[in-house]
């Protein structure tokens, strides 16, 4: 019988990018589709995953073999620090429930998706797999981090006592199209790119808060997607594996802000609003688990991958989650 993948989560950030690798990539070929496989992606609209009968549903409806699992409940640090509790309930009932049913109808493999905020708040860089649970996730999201921390101790268990194939990956910040583009709620990129549209269109200063100094790591969530598929094919160990670009690929925020500034053509006033927080300096997480076992993988350059998601929210403008 012919694979299928379930992506739940399929209508994000990632779930798109994955959408749009599979059904771009020659079949056959290293990220395309196996012959006959059929992949499917899930919005919460096709079942609430929170709901073990609405999620029983699902998988009775699609049978999965492979389960890619993104769906979650995301949101920016203000969210996150006013709903800890929700954040912690919504995300340990939907990840239990992928799993459990995952597990009770014998699906061959099951990724599931954490963050780099699961890592400890106190702890030497880089970050790396053997970090997770060595101290406490940092207080203004524990609820979150603790939730997709219990995924790794989840799918050890499943393992051990069942023998299942379920693992997990550990995308560092990701960017690309369908990101949710809020001015207020939204991750950097995304954030960035909208005000600067808007100083743009209005004529106004493009004014970015903080120095522009921290330096992070992005990943294109094409490249991301790419990566998720070669896990699929390729990675059955229960461990952990970041995914993302190397600790030298690290970009500032002042080098995110002149990329965007260049992409949207904007010529007006460019400043940094220095009384407003930095964040932490810097938090590199090691990808050198994953270059030794990927081989040839080559990451889009930041600008190129920044220039496409301009594009893209500019074309999109209507209909882009802001
Ligand atoms: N974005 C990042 O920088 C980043 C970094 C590291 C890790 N991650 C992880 O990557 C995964 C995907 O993130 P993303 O950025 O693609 O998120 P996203 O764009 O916000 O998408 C979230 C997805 O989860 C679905 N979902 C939410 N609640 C659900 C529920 N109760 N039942 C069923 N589906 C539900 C949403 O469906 P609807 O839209 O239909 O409601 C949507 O498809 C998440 O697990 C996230 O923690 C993201």
């Amino acid at each position: 019988m012919p694979n299928t993948v379930l992506v739940t989560g399929g209508s994000g950030l990632v779930g798109k990018a994955i959408e749009h690798i599979i059904n771009t990539e020659a079949e056959g070929s290293r990220f395309g589709k196996l012959p006959g496989e059929k992949w499917i992606f899930a919005r919460s609209a096709d079942g609430d995953l929170r709901d073990v009968e609405q999620t029983k549903k699902m998988y009775e409806k699609y049978k999965p073999t492979h389960v890619i699992h993104l769906a979650a409940l995301v949101g920016g640090l203000f969210k996150n620090m006013k709903y800890k509790l929700t954040f912690l309930r919504d995300n340990l009932a939907i990840n239990s429930n992928v799993l459990e049913i995952s597990h009770q109808n014998k699906v061959e493999k099951v990724i599931s998706c954490l963050s780099t905020c699961v890592f400890p708040d106190k702890v030497e860089y880089p970050l790396d797999e053997n970090k997770i649970h060595i101290g406490e996730p940092h207080d203004s999201n524990f609820g979150y981090a603790y939730a997709k921390r219990m995924v790794d101790v989840q799918d050890r268990a499943y393992k051990e006592e069942f023998g299942d194939n379920f693992t997990s990956a550990i995308p560092t910040n990701v960017f690309g199209p369908h990101d949710n583009f809020q001015l207020e709620d939204a991750h950097v990129i995304p954030a960035l790119i909208h005000k600067c549209y808007l100083a743009k269109q209005n004529k106004t200063p493009f004014v970015v808060a903080g120095s522009g100094k921290p330096l992070r790591q992005f990943i294109y969530s094409y490249d991301l997607a790419k990566l998720f598929i070669w896990m699929l094919r390729s990675y059955d160990d229960v461990t952990p594996l970041i995914l993302s670009v190397g600790e030298d690929e690290e970009v500032s925020i002042k080098q995110v802000a002149d990329a965007i500034v260049k992409a949207v053509g904007f010529k007006g006033e460019y400043t940094f609003d220095t009384t407003r927080a930095d964040g932490q300096f810097r938090k590199p997480a090691s990808n050198g688990k994953l270059m030794g076992l990927v081989g040839d993988f080559k990451f889009t350059p930041f600008e190129d991958a920044l220039d496409n998601t301009v594009a893209w929210f500019v074309a999109n403008y209507e209909n882009a989650r802001k």
